[in-house]
C-alpha cells in the first residue's frame, strides 16, 4: 500500500484533510502529522472531532512563534519523523507555515509533495501566505489546482509538469455537509438570529490584525453595519488578543468564539452577507449563495468577483459600510467551473499516482 504522511496545522487545513483522509483512508496508509500550529480546542481538537477526523500519529507541538521560529521548528521536529517514515509522498495543503516547513522538509528528503490548492496567487508578496504558496509549489511534484485561474499562475511561473486541474476540496465538503448542517445545527436559534436577518464576520488575516489603523477601521464598518443588520463575528484568537491589547470593544457586533464547522456552514448559508478576510470563508460564501465583502486589497478566488457578488473593499471603513449597504450583485449568480465537484477522489487518484511513481 502507498503510505502518505499529511502534514496540517491549521484551521482550514483539518477541515480539507477531514473529506481526503476519509476517501484515503481506504486505499492508502496515511499518517497525519498535526504542527500544532493551531492548538485552542476551537481551532483544532473540535474539528477531528467533528468531522471524524483520524487522530494525528504525531503532534510536532510547535504552538505559535514569530514565522521564521515557527516555521523552524516545524522543520527540526518534521526532518527526523520523515527519515524514519520513508513515505511514498508528502501531502500538504494551502499556504500556511506548516505547509512551507511540511514541503521544505520533504523536498529535501527527496520524497515527492503533493501539494493541495496549488497555483493560488494574490500577487502580494508582503502575505506571508503569498510566500508560502509561491515556495510550495516550486518544490512540488505534483500541484493539484482548484481552478484554471491556478493553471494559469503555475504556467506563467514555469510550472506545467505534474499539474492538474482537479477541482477544490472545500467545496465537496460543503456539499456533503451544509445541508444538513443548515437543518441540524441549533446556532441561529442559539444566537437569536432568523435567515437572511444578519450578516457573518470573520477578521484575522496579517493585514488587517498586525495593522492597527486597518483593525480599527473594520472595527467602526462593523458597529456602523451593525447598526442595521445584526452582525455576528466568531472572533479569531489572533483578533481577540489584538482587540484586548488595543482595548477595543464591541458595543453592537454580537462576538462570539470561533464556532464548529458545520454551525458555520448553517450560518454561512442563511447569512444576508458575509465580511471577510479569509480565503475559505470567501469560497463558502460563493458556493451557498451569500453575498460577501472581502476585507482585502486582492483575493487568489477571483472567480468569486464574477456577477459582484463578491467585492473587495480593503480595510477602508467607507468602502466597506457601502459595499454592505448599498452594492448589490449585478447579475443572478449562476456555477461556475470553479464548483466542479469530484476533487476529492481526484486528489486521492493524484496522490497514489505520485506514491506508486516514487
Ligand atoms: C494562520 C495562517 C493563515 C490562515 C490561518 C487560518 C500562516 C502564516 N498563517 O494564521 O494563512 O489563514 O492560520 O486560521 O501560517 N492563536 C491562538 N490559538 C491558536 C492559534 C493561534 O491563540 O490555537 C493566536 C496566537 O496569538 C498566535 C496568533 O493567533 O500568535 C496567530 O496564529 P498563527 O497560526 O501564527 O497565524 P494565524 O493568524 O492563525
Ligand atoms: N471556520 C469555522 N469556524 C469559524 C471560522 C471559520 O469552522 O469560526 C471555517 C470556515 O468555514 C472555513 C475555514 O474555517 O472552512 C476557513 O479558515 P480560516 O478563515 O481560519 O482560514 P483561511 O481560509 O483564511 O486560510
Amino acid at each position: 500500500m502507498v503510505r502518505i504522511v499529511t502534514v496540517v496545522g491549521a484551521r482550514p487545513q483539518f477541515i480539507k484533510c477531514a473529506a481526503v483522509s476519509a476517501a484515503l483512508g481506504r486505499v492508502a496508509e496515511e499518517k497525519i502529522v498535526h504542527t500544532g500550529q493551531h492548538y485552542d480546542h476551537n481551532m483544532s481538537a473540535a474539528f477531528f472531532a467533528e468531522l471524524g477526523i483520524p487522530a494525528p500519529a504525531e503532534h510536532l507541538g510547535v504552538g505559535s512563534a514569530p514565522h521564521g521560529r515557527q516555521t523552524a521548528e516545524i522543520l527540526l521536529r518534521l526532518e527526523p519523523l520523515l527519515e524514519r517514515e520513508k513515505p511514498d509522498a508528502l501531502l500538504v495543503y494551502g499556504d500556511t507555515n506548516s505547509t512551507l516547513a511540511g514541503a521544505l522538509a520533504a523536498a529535501k528528503l527527496h520524497i515527492p509533495v503533493v501539494h493541495v490548492e496549488a497555483g493560488l496567487r494574490s500577487f502580494n508578496r508582503k502575505m506571508p501566505e503569498e510566500v508560502n504558496r509561491v515556495l510550495t509549489d516550486h518544490v512540488s511534484s505534483v500541484l493539484l489546482c482548484p481552478t484554471e485561474t491556478a493553471v494559469a499562475n503555475l504556467q506563467r511561473e514555469g510550472i506545467s509538469k505534474g499539474v492538474f486541474l482537479v477541482g477544490d476540496v472545500m467545496y465537496d465538503s460543503v456539499m456533503e455537509h451544509a445541508e444538513r448542517a443548515r437543518q441540524d445545527s441549533p446556532i441561529l436559534k442559539h444566537l437569536g438570529v432568523a435567515p437572511q436577518g444578519y450578516a457573518l464576520a470573520t477578521v484575522h488575516r496579517a493585514e488587517n490584525t498586525d495593522d492597527t489603523s486597518n483593525f480599527l477601521q473594520i472595527v467602526r464598518a462593523l458597529e456602523r453595519i451593525a447598526k442595521e443588520l445584526p452582525v455576528i463575528l466568531p472572533l479569531h484568537p489572533r483578533t481577540k488578543s489584538l482587540a484586548s491589547r488595543l482595548g477595543v470593544t464591541f458595543d453592537r457586533v454580537r462576538v462570539v468564539e470561533p464556532v464548529g464547522y458545520l454551525d458555520m456552514l448553517a450560518l454561512l448559508a442563511d447569512a444576508r452577507l458575509v465580511l471577510t478576510d479569509s480565503g475559505g470563508v470567501q469560497k463558502e460564501a460563493h458556493w451557498l449563495g451569500a453575498r460577501c465583502v472581502t476585507l482585502r486589497e486582492q483575493t487568489e478566488w477571483v472567480e468569486t468577483l464574477e456577477g459582484g457578488w463578491n467585492v473587495l473593499t480593503g480595510a477602508n471603513e467607507e468602502a466597506i459600510v457601502h459595499a454592505a449597504l448599498k452594492l448589490e450583485p449585478n447579475r443572478p449568480r449562476h456555477a461556475s467551473n470553479f464548483e466542479r465537484g469530484a476533487a476529492t477522489q481526484a486528489t486521492v487518484r493524484h496522490l497514489l499516482a505520485a506514491g506508486e511513481l516514487a
